[in-house]
């Protein structure tokens, strides 16, 4: 390539990459294996570290016959409470929130929960510490345990979360509900749900040099870095993590027992080692959806204004760590109400500690309040986008702010236009083709969308191209590629110029893949830094060897937003047969059409969008984790006996967007990673009742219920 100066960048007319389709930028690297994921990078000396969990569900540890497993073949050590380093977790960590002391392995006797790191064996390789990790034995003084989740649970208490304080509240709800026309009172609930990302968490960890040095899967290098900081008391800048590629996280990949104990076993050894979690790990280390069981009561007038709303949840976390599953969240930004009352309680039990997964709050809770407005319209004869579009509200319920936009309404519109909602007849249990009883259904989706302040460094290279450098992670979301985009962009040249560098902690703070939040904050600080880099090349005289380099940091500019209720919308549509002789749900076509912002790459966009449809199947028809009350622990934790939606379940799923512009914000981004499961669920529960006339209030929607309930109706 020949050596290009600033006039590449200037004179021409705006590339625009963004707004149009494109591959992944890594995707040839993917597909022929080149992409090295975490657990596959190699390493000189390289140990490998593997996890005994608790096989009580509490209890302290009486004794770790370690001796006889020291004598297997291969094994270098045994890491337990008796002999790990020591860590702190007296901190408050980069979400704000004290780290779940699941990471603080090896720390103490006692089990908390059923499949608690008690021990790592780590051994020359991989076959040898599981064999050794296999024949450890480990007792326990078991003590009695509860793990039994209910409504109504005597010890559930309040307590605020991502979707603000734990209960909120205006009006009188009784006199409220007195005064309605049609009333609605009704419980619902869902199941415990798991995330288990396609790939298992992994991490390497060794020293160099004085250095920390930690080759991860994760959400945000940074968050993972100043946490394993934390943990073991070391100045931050001594800890480096490297995250390239993530197959999947969802909410699950932040700081994990998995780091942890490869730290200690590389301090320990002073060699790298590796620990990687096997999938039946995941689903006692990696945290998990809280199963939720909610109460939604509603009234509206003749003309079908609310008048009363609340909707009250239940989660549970665990002894150890508070996590609360705030699915009264959506109710905060849906619908407002002269008496409008939520609440987020939460109960502790010996269990493993849920976390964030996709879409926290918002998609339990999205199930129960839209089924909840849909048995609303049945009671009151309104059509159900209808009774939506008559209580858009004009600000936040609770907050009283404007909306920076919401496009909810245009979304039912446009979706119900392509859907064909117009022809519905509203009676349910009319349409038969053979076995099959048909029906279809609609809900509403919102997501929070927020920005958090991120740094960046642009560089112009003297070959003509450009480096992009932000701590972002590509979690499958396609976030190299949108950042590649808005990369070129705003630094006026094609794409094939641009390359972005990202997951390295010494990229220095960024957002992490969370929240919805990631491509907005990165794509924040990469215009920035690029939209300044032009500016300093128009002013220099030629391109130096080192290149030139710019550095944006967007703390003031993100705090410089004005205060408003910020989302994305979204309407969900769908259709599906039911066979109650055989309790068979089958979805036939889904389509989401939502309101998010500026959309920077369609291809990707559209994945993430009906990956969070799809999911919504499975959370609406599959997925629920058993827990066996005698034993505390799960039945069938593995991808065997969790069920999760598979191809043969899915059917035509489309996805799009209407215009949704943010005028404040200079990115005009929204998030999308999570909203495309809100009200997923909800839909095709209310298109079950639809075509069999039978609502269901409990997920899944399993054969099972479906034959008793119709036996019932
Ligand atoms: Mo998402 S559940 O904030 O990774």
């Amino acid at each position: 390539m020949t050596t290009t100066t600033t006039g590449t960048t200037t004179g021409g007319t705006a590339v625009r990459a963004v707004g149009t389709a494109h591959s992944r930028v890594e995707g040839r690297d993917k597909v022929t294996g080149a992409a090295r994921y975490a657990a596959e990078i190699p390493f000189t000396e390289l140990a490998y570290g593997w996890l005994v969990l608790s096989t009580v569900t509490r209890g302290r540890i009486s004794s770790v016959e370690d001796a006889p497993v020291l004598a297997m073949p291969g094994v270098l050590a045994v890491l337990h409470h008796g002999n790990a380093p020591r860590v702190d977790i007296d901190y408050v960590g980069m979400l704000g929130m004290r780290p779940d002391p699941t990471v603080a392995v090896f720390q103490h006797d006692r089990v908390p929960h059923a499949g608690w790191p008690v021990a790592l064996v780590v051994a020359e390789t991989s076959e040898q510490a599981r064999e050794a990790a296999e024949a450890l034995v480990v007792h326990y003084e078991e003590e009695p345990h509860d793990v039994a989740f209910s409504a109504g649970h005597a010890d559930a208490y309040s307590m605020p979360g991502p979707a603000g304080p734990g209960v909120t509240g205006k009006g009188d709800l009784e006199a409220q509900l007195a005064a309605s026309s049609f009333v609605l009172d009704a419980e619902y609930s869902t199941p415990e749900e798991h995330h288990n990302p396609m790939e298992p968490h992994a991490a390497t960890a060794h020293w160099d040099g004085g250095r920390l040095e930690v080759v991860d899967s994760n959400q945000g290098t940074i968050w993972v870095a100043a946490e394993l900081a934390s943990l073991f008391s070391l100045d931050p800048a001594s800890v480096h993590v490297r995250s390239e590629h993530v197959g999947g996280g969802f909410g699950s990949k932040g700081v994990r027992a998995h780091q942890v104990a490869a730290v200690m076993a590389a301090t320990v050894l002073s060699r790298p080692v590796r620990v990687a979690m096997t999938r039946r790990q995941m689903f006692s280390l990696a945290g998990y959806r809280s199963p939720t069981t909610q109460r939604v009561r509603l009234g509206v007038d003749a003309a079908g204004r609310l008048l009363a709303l609340e909707h009250s949840c239940l989660s549970l976390t665990s002894t150890v760590h508070e996590f609360i599953e705030s699915g009264a969240g959506p109710a905060r930004v849906m619908y407002d109400a002269p008496a409008h009352h939520t609440a987020n309680r939460v109960v502790r039990l010996d269990v493993p500690s849920p976390t964030f997964m996709r879409a926290p709050g918002e998609a339990p809770g999205s199930f129960a309040l839209e089924s909840a407005l849909d048995e609303l319209a049945e009671k009151s004869g309104i059509d159900p986008i209808e009774l939506r579009v008559r209580n858009e509200p004009e600000v936040g319920p609770v907050s009283g702010l404007p909306f920076s936009s919401r496009n909810l309404t245009a979304c039912f519109r446009e979706g119900a236009r392509r859907f064909g909602w117009a022809d519905r007849d509203p009676r349910p249990g009319l349409r038969r083709e053979g076995r099959w009883l048909l029906g279809t259904g609609t809900a509403a989706a919102s997501f929070f969308a927020g920005a958090a302040p991120s740094t960046a460094a642009a560089t112009a290279e003297a070959d003509g191209t450009f480096t992009v450098r932000i701590n972002a992670a590509d979690i499958g979301t396609g976030a190299r590629t949108a950042l590649t985009l808005v990369a070129a962009d705003a630094l006026q040249v094609p794409t094939d110029r641009v390359r972005v560098r990202i997951g390295d902690s010494d990229f220095g703070p960024a957002m992490i893949a969370g929240g919805s939040m990631g491509t907005r904050s990165w794509a924040w600080a990469v215009t920035a830094a690029a939209e300044e880099l032009r500016e300093r090349m128009a002013l220099s005289d030629g391109i130096p060897p080192e290149g030139i380099t710019v550095r944006s940091d967007t703390t003031a500019a993100v705090g410089a937003l004005a205060q408003k209720e910020r989302h994305s919308f979204g309407a969900q549509f769908a259709e599906v047969a039911v066979d109650v002789a055989t309790g068979e749900v089958r979805v036939r076509r889904m389509l989401g059409i939502f309101a998010a912002g500026k959309i920077v790459n369609p291809l990707t966009a559209r994945g993430q969008f009906t990956g969070g449809m799809i999911w919504g199947i499975s959370m609406a028809l599959h997925e629920e984790a058993v827990r066996d009350r005698n034993t505390g622990a799960l039945y069938g934790a593995d991808l065997a006996g969790y069920h999760v939606a598979s191809n043969a379940d899915v059917p035509l799923v489309e996805a799009d967007w209407v215009d949704d512009p943010d005028p404040d914000d200079p990115v005009g981004i929204k998030g999308i990673g999570e909203i495309g499961i809100v009200g997923a669920a909800a839909a095709i529960a209310n298109a079950v009742w639809h075509a069999t006339g039978v609502r269901h209030r409990q997920l899944p929607i399993r054969p099972d219920r479906v034959i008793r309930a119709d036996a019932h109706a």
